[in-house]
């Protein structure tokens, strides 16, 4: 395996991580789970799990399928909340040189303002607002999909926390552009992108002229949506001046470099996780590779090469 050097650095606006491959939220847990796989250390960071200000149980029915290129999830959120992930999950996640952002949840913007504003009085540095959640003041509208109820949560979490702030766009719009613009405009450090597409499974079985359905609605994740994701990511280059993590079906080195030529700063490995435990610390090291094989300086000189 290639030796890590700091070839691969990566500045987000102020953010320094050693590398700019992450785990994507909801497909790494808080961390200790992945431990025994790889050494975590070697990433450029870890998302969590989305941390809401009350534990929640989750949906009770078929929370996973997998389809013919990815999987649908609905999982509803489940999490420990944030006085358990304080107790627990942080001293984990803050051992070990490890690099984390917590990918926050809510159904108010007083929830993702509380949620915020701890995060902040115990110095986690880095913070994701996960924005594809009901928001039950607007009759339970996500507030990813409206640019003034987007506008007015990152400007309300942006005065309650000084750490670097990254809103995670959804897919789920009709101009993903505008809802980056509101989301530059209220202060936030970085966007990142994509969320899970909403889709549904239909498993039908026929026996003896009777047939039985299961259903699944969810999110869709993994490689089917990567052309939506670089879609996305391309568009958004043009949109914002704010770094953009690109996320959505990333399994392969040249996934990444495809990331980062339709302008993403840094990269989320999501969905391949649950095949490839130890994905995203290979895409590490072959990124690595990828650099001293062809010649570039480092991440930087290899970004240039790939956007003109
Ligand atoms: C099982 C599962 C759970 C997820 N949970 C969250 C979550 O809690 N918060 C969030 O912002 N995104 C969550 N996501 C979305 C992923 O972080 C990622 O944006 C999406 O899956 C696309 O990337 P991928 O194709 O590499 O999986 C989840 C995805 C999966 C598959």
């Amino acid at each position: 395996m290639a030796v890590i050097t700091n070839k691969l650095q990566t500045n987000l606006n102020g953010l320094i991580l050693k590398n700019p491959i992450m785990t994507a939220s909801g497909t790494y847990g808080y961390n200790n789970e992945y431990n025994d796989f790889i050494d975590v250390s070697t990433l450029g960071a870890i998302v969590t799990k989305a941390i809401s200000l009350n534990p929640r149980v989750g949906n009770k029915h078929i929370r996973i399928t997998e389809t013919q290129a990815g999987m649908i999830n609905s999982i509803g959120l489940e999490n420990v909340g944030i006085e358990k992930f304080l107790e627990e999950k942080l001293p984990v996640l803050k051992t070990d040189n490890i690099e984390f952002i917590v990918n926050v949840a809510g159904s108010t913007i007083e929830e993702y303002v509380q949620i915020a504003k701890i995060c902040n009085e115990n110095g986690i540095k880095a913070i994701e607002l996960n924005v594809s959640c009901p928001n039950v003041k607007t009759g339970c509208l996500e507030f990813g999909v409206d640019e003034n109820s987007l506008y007015e949560l990152v400007k309300a979490v942006r005065q309650e926390y000084s750490g670097f702030l990254i809103v995670k766009l959804t897919p789920n719009v009709t101009s993903i552009e505008k809802l980056a613009q509101a989301v530059q405009k209220a202060g936030a450090d970085a966007v990142s992108a994509i969320n899970t597409l909403k889709g549904s499974q239909i498993k039908i079985s026929c026996v003896n002229g009777k047939i039985s359905k299961t259903i699944v609605t969810g999110g869709y994740s993994g490689k089917g949506i990567k052309p939506v994701a670089i879609g996305a990511v391309m568009r958004l280059s043009k949109a914002v001046d704010i770094p953009i993590i690109g996320i959505g079906g990333i399994e392969t080195v040249e996934d990444v470099i495809e990331f980062l030529s339709a302008g993403a700063d840094a990269v989320q490995v999501g969905t391949a996780n649950f095949t490839h435990p130890d994905i995203a610390q290979k895409l590490v090291f072959e990124l690595e590779e990828y650099i001293n094989k062809n010649g570039f300086k480092d991440l930087d000189e290899l970004k240039k090469e790939l956007r003109k």
